[in-house]
């Protein structure tokens, strides 16, 4: 039998990196969050002062850059980042980074060889319908807009960042709509995905939900 793979797909804020942690915990295989790859370019890209607008200069260091995870965590050539690939900067400016093609099919080039040497949850926006199309689960993860802006607001708020909820819900929705706007591997559903609605949940609860929804189908 190959490598078991769970693809978690869904918009910002709606828990998808919290409960692909768990999932994979539970099951002991490898979690990977393919958005800490495309911030973490996000955040090459601003840390070189490259203009956002350039895209040859972001595909030729897309093109130049190893992008790693392991054991969850993330390096960019060799070396670790963490915080600095969360700033409000960063998730400013991810979505527009990920809309180019060209830095889309680099970053899934390593998606994918990671998901043919191990087994995966991996949760991202194109997982179910482009890294990895044949995946044995496909989950949906969604939340009411007010409940995404919400926990997104808490988890700044704890980290002592300065922003109001206005800012929070109109930052997700940006996100939103450009990633689904987008012409290549858009956020969208995959046809043969399980929707799993995790407004008024906790955490506890919605892991226990897919934790079902995978026993029934593998
Ligand atoms: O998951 P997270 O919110 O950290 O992802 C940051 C951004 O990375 C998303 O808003 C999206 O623009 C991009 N992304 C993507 N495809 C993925 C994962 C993330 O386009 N598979």
């Amino acid at each position: 039998m190959g490598n078991l793979q769970i693809a978690i797909d869904g918009p910002a804020g709606a828990g998808k990196s919290t409960i692909a942690k768990k999932l994979a915990e539970g099951l002991n295989i490898t979690y990977i969050d393919t958005g800490a790859m495309y911030r973490a370019l996000t955040y090459k890209v601003l840390k070189e002062n490259i203009e956002i607008n350039c895209k040859e200069k972001i595909i030729q260091l897309a093109e130049t850059t190893n992008i790693t995870i392991v054991h969850g965590d993330v390096y960019i050539d060799n070396q670790l980042v963490k915080d600095e690939i969360r700033s409000q900067e960063v998730t400013k400016y991810v979505s527009h980074i990920a809309q180019i093609a060209e830095v889309r099919k680099i970053l899934v080039g390593f998606q994918k060889k990671i998901a043919e040497q191990h087994s995966v949850v991996m949760d991202g926006r194109d997982i179910g319908t482009y890294v990895l199309p044949n995946a044995d689960i496909k989950i949906f993860l969604t939340a009411s807009i007010e409940e995404r802006a919400h926990r997104r607001y808490t988890e700044l708020l704890h980290k002592q960042q300065q922003v109001s909820f206005a800012d929070v819900i109109d930052s997700i929705k940006e996100r939103d709509k450009i990633d689904t706007e987008r012409e290549f591997a858009p956020l969208v559903k995959a046809a043969d995905a399980v929707v799993v609605d995790t407004t008024g949940l906790d955490i506890e609860a919605v892991v226990e939900k897919i934790q079902q929804i995978i026993a029934k189908k593998l």
